[in-house]
């Protein structure tokens, strides 16, 4: 790829914005008001803004590999105690997606060197799930159930933090699980029952 290439891009970018709106630019440096924060994998086939078609401003977006949210990673709840305590957005959602490498080589018995220990966090997820796993015997939707329930357990993991539960509690905000499918361009909302989650983890994830 020429790299000069993408400075002309931006430039076109730019002068298409302005012809839309001459404030474009002016009006987004003043403050962001993202009503959504959305956590996808690194995947360079799932961008989020093209998939929802939102514009600048309107996502607060956490890419990583897996779309993982472990409970000890202070990037991750940096961005999510940031985006639900001062940004105060609406929706948090979890976004997996179907065909995603880094849920395939987790449960290969594959050593991946310094990746082990971030896909640890999918292999405990199949774990957690292995009877329901195994029992599917083809292979492929066996990896696409494994890409699901590790949006479910991340969606959990969000649930068990204490500012997740007041802004659900206090201000009505929401967590979602969806799916987007690489080959149909479609996401999926897999409907999870926020109330029954978060029951379920307040047993022992309570903080007042
Ligand atoms: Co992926």
């Amino acid at each position: 790829m020429d790299l000069k290439k993408i400075f002309r891009n931006n430039q076109n970018w730019v002068q298409d914005k302005l012809d839309l709106d001459a404030n474009y630019f002016n009006n987004l440096s003043k403050v962001q008001h993202p009503e959504i924060l959305y956590i996808g994998c690194s995947d360079s086939r799932v961008p989020p803004e093209d998939i929802m078609g939102v514009s600048c401003g309107e996502a607060f977006v956490l890419r990583n590999i897996a779309n993982v949210v472990p409970n000890s990673d202070l990037s991750s709840m940096s961005v999510i105690d940031y985006a639900v305590s001062h940004l105060k957005v609406n929706h948090i959602v979890i976004c997996g997606h179907y065909y995603c490498g880094a849920v395939k080589a987790a449960i290969q018995s594959t050593d991946l060197g310094v990746l082990n220990p971030w896909l640890k966090n999918i292999r405990d997820v199949y774990l957690l799930h292995k009877i329901e796993l195994n029992a599917i015997n083809d292979e492929e939707n066996r990896y696409k159930r494994l890409v699901e329930l590790n949006v479910l357990e991340q969606c959990v993991n969000v649930i068990k933090i204490g500012e997740v539960q007041k802004a659900y509690r206090d201000r009505g905000m929401s967590v979602h699980g969806w799916v987007y499918d690489i080959h149909s361009g479609l996401l999926i909302d897999l409907k999870i029952d926020v109330a029954s989650i978060l029951k379920h983890v307040r047993e022992i994830y309570r903080f007042e």
